[in-house]
């Protein structure tokens, strides 16, 4: 099972201008291509605020959301479709293995789990779309309390639109 982070970003590597950022700047072949993948995958996982700042669980795609609380939000999963789970993320990836029903899970953010699986080594694949704008200041997709320096190889390059390119990285095995 391939392990595949993927984010949409601006031009200078943002994921969102703030915590309440609606990510109106987000194309719409992105998120078709987003829904596409994510929906052939099954299985997404992503923090609390990420599933917060969607507002809901995204159809036909099982959404594992990490909490350190999960017994707060137990009335709100829905057996196949949303859970709540405080297991680290190399628990979570090994019950998928286990389950043996995924060929890939996508980590869709927000910064902190993408941070903690990268830094857990667990992330076989980047996949970024750059929208063709720039903030400035804002999210980064990862914010490591240490440097990491991991070594990737690029596996696809292609273009969503005539101004989003989504890059396909391979990260390199030690
Ligand atoms: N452009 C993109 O592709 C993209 C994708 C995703 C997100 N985003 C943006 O990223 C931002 C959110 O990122 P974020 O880093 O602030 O939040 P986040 O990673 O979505 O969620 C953080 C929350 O996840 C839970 N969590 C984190 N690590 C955990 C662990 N090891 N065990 C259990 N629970 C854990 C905690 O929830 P509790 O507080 O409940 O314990 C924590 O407060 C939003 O602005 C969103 O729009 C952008």
């Amino acid at each position: 099972m391939k392990v595949i982070a993927i984010y949409v970003a601006s031009i200078d590597g943002k994921i969102a201008r703030n915590l309440r950022d609606p990510l109106d700047w987000v194309s719409s072949d992105d998120r078709k291509f987003f829904r596409a993948e994510t929906t052939r995958s099954g299985v997404m996982i992503m923090g609390r605020k990420t599933h917060l700042s969607i507002g809901k669980p995204l159809k036909h795609r099982l959404n594992i959301v990490m909490t350190k609380s999960p017994a707060k939000y137990s009335k709100e999963a829905i057996e196949g479709l949303l859970e709540f789970t405080d297991e680290s993320p190399q628990k979570i990836i090994s019950r998928l293995k286990k389950e043996d029903k995924h060929e890939s899970v996508f980590v869709i953010g927000g910064s902190s789990i993408y941070s903690q699986f990268m830094q857990k080594r667990l992330i076989d694949e980047v996949w970024i779309s750059v929208e063709p704008i720039f903030f400035g200041a804002g999210i980064s997709p990862f914010d490591l309390k240490k440097p990491l320096s991991v070594p990737m190889e690029l596996m696809h390059v292609t273009t969503l639109n005539k101004n989003t390119v989504l890059l396909k990285y391979r990260v390199d095995t030690p």
